[in-house]
């Protein structure tokens, strides 16, 4: 059986690594410069001082990049482990559903020694990733060359047959979609046997096929919803301070002037000119202003009708569409993590265990009494129709069947 006590203790010295090797680093010029708006972030979030020097600032934050990613490895793994459990998994998949939990984001760590951020999306011109140190790859199939080709496996002495499966799911983790071979579903918990059917050979037979893809599944299933935890912990604030707005119409081509702007959001110009230190009235070089929340009334960040009521009708919302309109505001962005979040749950538990960790109303809570009117209808909707019926509709089934429109 796979030993996961040993891996999350042999993970833990990695971190304690991690965190040594981020002490020591030492930043070029180039970095610096780079990182001013990193202090000024950290200071407005009450991070860091005026006075502390750029290094000391960089480095507390990298090490705090650390720290959320530990905290939302750890989540995963909980969840996983329910997950596994509800569905009558033997204890080998259990164990081995937690190692793959613990190890899906083991490039995330290698990212935050060397960079101020999570981005790690591809440049289209280069071909590289955003991220330094990752080459061509984003942090999934990075973690998975860690752990195959850098040694990793063999520091965590992981036995020869759970590695390819691990690897597996670490590297597709971060796919937008599950498709062929590992979109099958499992039909009983006894398919689920690590111990019996895993090889450790590439070539998966028809009994590893199912297991590796319940493993992704089931870590892929966790790992979206915790993204809804980071609301709750305020990684991810739900109310923003502004709200950026393009300064042309994408459907005219035309481009307002700071007075049509200030009218449109019912804030005064000199507002919006200050907080975006404008030099003069003038915004034809601006493709977006950012406009003050502080300043405006909440009713201009109503949800577009024709938005509420796809969202109501559970049609699939599409973020690229969505944010390349004007009328765009996180408030939308609320609407559619719901939408898009809770339709893309796969495992009935995974639902249920929303439900009794209050993560809608947790949400919700998080939200000024003045925003509240505006999310509470879509946080209704998602209570009762995506969360409650579908649990109630699904009893005792593993997946959730396909989304439907209401
Ligand atoms: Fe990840």
């Amino acid at each position: 059986m796979i030993d996961y006590d040993k891996t999350k203790d042999r993970f833990d010295k990695y971190i304690e690594r991690c965190k040594k090797t981020i002490e020591n680093t030492f930043f070029s010029e180039e970095e610096l410069s780079k990182a001013a708006d990193v202090k000024s972030d950290n200071i407005a979030a009450g991070l860091a001082r005026e006075e502390d020097d750029l290094e000391t600032v960089l480095k507390e934050h990298r090490k705090r990049l650390i720290q959320i990613k530990i905290d939302h490895t750890m989540r995963v793994v909980a969840d996983v482990t329910k997950i596994a459990n509800s569905v009558g998994a033997p204890i080998d998949f259990v164990k081995t559903v937690e190692v793959a939990g613990l190890l899906h984001d083991i490039g995330r760590f290698k990212q935050a020694i060397l960079n101020n951020g999570y981005d790690d999306g591809i440049d289209k011109k280069t071909g590289l990733s955003r991220a330094v140190g990752f080459g061509t790859l984003r942090h999934a199939q990075y973690g998975q060359k860690m752990l195959s080709e850098l040694g990793m496996f063999d520091y965590y002495e992981i036995p020869e047959r759970y590695r390819f499966a691990i690897g597996e799911v670490v590297a597709h983790h971060q796919d937008a979609n599950i498709t062929g071979d590992y979109a099958t579903r499992f039909t009983s918990g006894k398919q689920l046997d690590t111990d019996k059917y895993l090889t450790g050979s590439q070539m998966l037979n028809e009994h590893e096929k199912i297991i590796v893809a319940a493993l992704l599944q089931m870590v892929k299933d966790v790992d979206m919803i915790d993204i809804l935890y980071q609301n709750i912990s305020g990684e991810m604030p739900t109310v923003r301070k502004s709200v950026e707005y393009r300064t042309t119409d994408p459907v005219t081509g035309k481009q307002d002037t700071l007075d049509e702007i200030a009218a449109y959001w019912g804030v005064d110009p000199k507002v919006i000119k200050d907080y975006n230190k404008l030099e003069s009235d003038d915004i034809s070089g601006r493709v977006r202003l950012s406009i003050p929340i502080k300043e405006m009334s909440p009713s201009k960040l109503e949800v577009p009708l024709d938005i509420q009521k796809r969202f109501f009708n559970n049609e699939d919302l599409d973020l690229q569409e969505l944010q390349r309109r004007r009328d765009w505001t996180f408030i939308t962005g609320m609407w559619w993590r719901l939408n898009h979040f809770l339709n893309g749950i796969s495992f009935i538990s995974n639902l249920e265990l929303m439900e009794q960790n209050e993560v809608l109303e947790k949400i919700y809570a998080t939200y000024p009494d003045e925003y509240k009117p505006l999310v509470a209808p879509a946080f209704e909707f998602a209570k009762e129709k995506l969360l409650g019926k579908v649990i109630r509709d699904n009893k005792g089934e593993i997946y959730v069947k396909r989304r439907q429109i209401m």
